[in-house]
């Protein structure tokens, strides 16, 4: 069995992370969210990787190499437009040859891997095997129809008036009847071969298209309170370690990772929290659910249940809550007088002033 795992695409709902990195490298837990989504495929006992990748293919080629470090092998495969993932499929063909495979979205992430789905999808071997899951707004994803014994009848794609709100996740096992199915399709109303058009063809020719209903899914819904819902998921199961210094006129309470090169000085950190490599807090406290990634500035201020990405720096702000930083964002107060806000802010970004 192969994987095909899609790192293409621009990221849009992730704006304005996403105009500076790939939507597959922004990190949870100081992980970039594809390589949990590697590291459950490696973990299914599979080896051998087509990564599809277009615009940001240096920085995805960049972060995951040959896939060594993953036991993984790696092949990158170029598609030019994202022109939708059964055109990732069809790309793919000579690639994937007479193999069954898993198709997996790089921007999906679902707790528990995906290793006892790998195994029903060997013993059973339907066509096309599909994970669902819940959702609240099933408009902004794949829809399944189930008939009273719960088999998939329709799948629709973005659908207005969705029929359930049973969601595609976006990892996806087949057969290599699934070609068949793409090379009869027709671009979609969005412009995009889509996959669900394609297992829909697999349904309507008769081949058994089995389905598993999941929870513990998160996708880059745009809203930053997913982000940061998964985050508080990874961290729930930190262990405690300090491979950094911690000097003795801080306190750290709880699981807390405090990386190599690391510096707490005069601070109180209270766990679930990873602080990353290089990163310095000082005269700070950081709360339950936070992330601070690799070379951040936390001095004189308090934040809790956030996101630090890299290099970001507070300096003298108390309080920061529930908020994504993104990359060499500086954070520090106004001066005195005259009291006023003053903002240098990217394009698309949210900003929420409590004063
Ligand atoms: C794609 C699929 C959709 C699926 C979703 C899951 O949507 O087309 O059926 O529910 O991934 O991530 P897209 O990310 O292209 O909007």
């Amino acid at each position: 069995m192969k994987a095909l795992v899609l790192a293409g695409g621009s990221g849009t709902r992730l704006r304005p992370i996403t105009h500076t990195s790939a939507k597959q490298l922004v990190p949870v837990a100081n992980k970039p969210v594809l390589f949990y989504g590697l590291e459950a495929i490696a973990a299914a006992g599979i080896r051998e990787v087509g990564m599809i990748v277009g615009d940001t293919h240096e920085e995805i080629e960049g972060a995951v190499g040959d896939g060594s470090a993953f036991g993984l092998e790696v092949t990158y495969l170029r598609q030019d437009a994202p022109l939708g993932l059964a055109h990732a499929v069809l790309i793919a063909r000579e690639y994937l040859g007479d193999d069954d495979f898993v198709m997996y979205l790089g921007d999906n992430f679902i707790v528990g891997g995906i290793e006892p789905l790998v195994r029903r999808f060997h013993d059973e071997r339907p066509a096309a095997q599909i994970m669902l899951t819940r959702v609240a707004d099933p408009r902004q994803f794949g829809v399944a129809e189930l008939d009273t014994s719960g088999q998939v009848v329709g799948l629709e794609e973005k659908p207005a008036a969705p029929k359930s709100d049973f969601a595609l996740v976006g990892v996806y096992m087949f057969t290599p009847a699934v070609h068949e199915g793409v090379a009869a399709l027709k671009p979609s109303w969005r412009g995009e071969l889509e996959i669900t058009d394609a297992i829909q063809w697999l349904i309507d020719e008769g081949h058994r298209v089995s389905s598993t209903i999941i929870s513990g899914y998160w996708k880059d819904t745009g809203n930053v309170t997913d982000m940061l819902e998964v985050n508080r998921l990874l961290l729930e199961d930190l262990d405690q370690r300090l491979d950094g210094a911690v000097d003795d006129a801080s306190e750290i309470i709880g699981r807390v990772v405090v990386e190599d090169g690391a510096d707490i000085a005069r601070s109180r950190i209270v766990g679930p929290v990873i602080i990353g490599r290089g990163a310095v807090v000082r005269d700070s406290y950081v709360g339950p659910f936070t992330s601070v990634a690799e070379d951040c500035q936390v001095v004189d201020s308090e934040i809790e249940y956030s996101i630090l990405l890299r290099r970001a720096s507070i300096h003298g702000v108390r309080r920061i809550e529930a908020s994504l930083i993104g990359r060499d964002v500086e954070v520090t107060p106004a001066p005195n007088t005259p009291r006023a806000h003053r903002l240098v802010l990217g394009d698309h970004s949210k900003v929420q002033i409590s004063s």
